[in-house]
């Protein structure tokens, strides 16, 4: 058996996973492990990124073992990983400075507040796409800079490395100390604050004015091309997307007008705008969506909402309501409606549409008759309406009416969200065969740069319907639903000073 399988690793915000996949795109093995989330303070969230790279040189282990492949059955790998959080590391010794910063971490809203001074949040927006918003990279490479004893001289000598979570397991799969490789994808790069969208390379003015030295950054490369080999399993390294731009390729959203929406920790919807940068004026960021070896970049808008799954989590490890994820289902499913209970889960403040680092959550509607299947509901209902809020701005931005919405991540094994969600757009909801999309977005961007598939064409043959919801809500209770919501948003604003 020589080469007849690509290896993806998907580094994700709560747990890596290393699979397998053949040529058909169907998944042959899995290993996955999660790692820690380590909460400081109120506001902060932060990962050790020597166990990611433990946990991911495990994941390959067990996947490569499972399915019986060798490393010289691989073709190549591809790499896909929760975005923007934020890596600094000794060049030398390949220690971190400082744990992770992950995406969540609110601790930059007094810098971000600085950086857009006068001109307010929308500042850098022009340049990269993005408005000034702890989501973002820059700003939390500044925020270690600023408070990690020498780090700024060490980075300025070119002795320290920034890089998100793809560039820290390339550089650890390449050799680390040992001459490992510092780059990136041009989708990654998209989400630090520090690229030019339009010649995808650094911007000195961001670099500048965010306060990042350039000699610390990585190379900037296309998201399917080879980059180096594994010195380990001596293979290919050739893909490489952040997480959801990866989740949008395996779902075949190769023409413009496509979009997904994938549930996992939080939701992000993208939407495929084809060669064009459309700036957002509702609320939503202009991304990179992918680009394949020396062909011109795909761009995309999305809409990013922070907290979806980790809702359910939050209900399971801090509330104790359930004691497994899958759980709120069952639970949800015993009242027909949420009871008059909404709750905005605004953990991190609220993203897309609102960008409101002052926001922080809420449950509101409460009365005696309120149980705790109402609050089951309406957690489930938090990620349906969120998406609506950015499935509307996404229509008024792009001026594409959307058919029908590609889901996958975990919640969309939900049936009753997805019910929920498909009543609440209006709109049919569909999951392919594989939901694995992420995983397999990264295989395809890897097989694409060997040969080892074709090119979209092939690709977009693998795509096939699992499942397909219809909407069935009369339209007066949707609405109702809906405008309700919005008033439940409004209670969360103001809430940090
Ligand atoms: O931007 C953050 C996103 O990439 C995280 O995705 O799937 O790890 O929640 P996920």
């Amino acid at each position: 058996m020589s080469e007849q399988h690509i290896l993806a690793i998907d580094q994700g915000t709560t747990s890596t996973r290393a699979i397998v996949f053949d040529r058909r795109g169907r998944i042959r093995s899995v290993g996955q492990r999660e790692h820690e989330q380590i909460f400081p303070q109120a506001g902060w969230v932060e990962h050790d990124p020597v166990e990611i790279w433990d946990n991911t040189r495990e994941v390959i282990g067990l996947a490569l073992g499972r399915a019986n492949v060798p490393g010289g059955g691989l073709a190549a790998i591809g790499i896909t990983n929760q975005r923007e959080t934020t890596v600094v590391w000794d060049r030398s010794t390949g220690e971190p400075v400082h744990h992770a910063i992950v995406w969540q971490d609110t601790r930059t809203a007094d810098l971000v507040a600085q950086l857009g001074g006068e001109h307010g949040p929308d500042r850098f927006k022009q340049i990269c796409g993005l408005p000034l918003a702890t989501y973002f990279a820059g700003p939390k490479v500044r925020w270690i800079l600023d408070h990690v004893d020498g780090a700024r001289e060490q980075a300025e000598a070119g002795e320290l490395l920034f890089g998100t979570i793809d560039s820290w397991l390339v550089w650890n799969l390449t050799g680390g100390p040992d001459g490992g490789i510092h780059v990136t994808d041009v989708t990654n790069a998209s989400r630090t604050m520090l690229m030019d969208l339009r010649t995808l390379s650094w911007s000195p003015e961001l670099c500048e004015a965010i306060g990042v030295p350039q000699a610390m950054l990585p190379e900037i490369r296309s998201s399917s091309e080879v980059y180096g080999r594994s010195d380990k399993l001596d293979v290919p390294i050739a893909g490489m997307l952040g997480d959801q731009h990866a989740a949008t390729f395996g779902q075949a959203c190769f023409e413009r007008g496509m979009s997904k929406n994938t549930y996992g920790t939080g939701n992000f919807m993208l939407l495929n705008t084809g060669t064009e940068i459309v700036p957002s004026e509702n609320g939503l960021i202009t991304t990179v969506c992918y680009q394949l070896g020396d062909q011109d970049p795909v761009y995309a808008l999305e809409g990013s909402i922070a907290v979806t799954g980790s809702l359910v989590q939050w209900l399971r490890d801090n509330l104790g309501l359930i004691s497994d994820a899958a759980e709120i289902e069952e639970l949800a499913a015993q009242v027909d409606d949420n009871g008059g209970c909404y709750i905005v889960p605004a953990f991190s403040g609220l993203f897309a549409p609102y960008w409101r680092d002052d926001a922080r959550g809420a449950v509101v509607g409460l009365t005696r008759y309120v149980t705790k299947h109402h609050i089951a509901r309406a957690a489930l209902e938090a990620t349906a309406y969120q998406t609506r809020e950015v499935l509307d701005a996404m229509q008024a931005d792009s001026g594409v009416q959307i058919s029908e919405l590609r889901v996958d991540g975990g919640m969309v094994a939900n049936e009753l969200l997805m019910q929920f969600q498909a009543d609440i757009l209006d709109l049919d909801v569909v999951r392919p065969e594989v939901a694995e999309t992420t995983a397999l977005g990264a295989a395809y961007a890897a097989g694409i740069a060997v040969g080892f598939w074709e090119g979209q064409e092939e690709l977009a043959g693998h795509w096939s319907v699992d499942r397909r919801w219809s909407p069935r809500m009369r339209s007066q209770e949707r609405e109702r639903l809906y405008r309700t919501w919005k008033k439940a948003v409004t209670r969360t604003f103001d809430w940090v000073d």
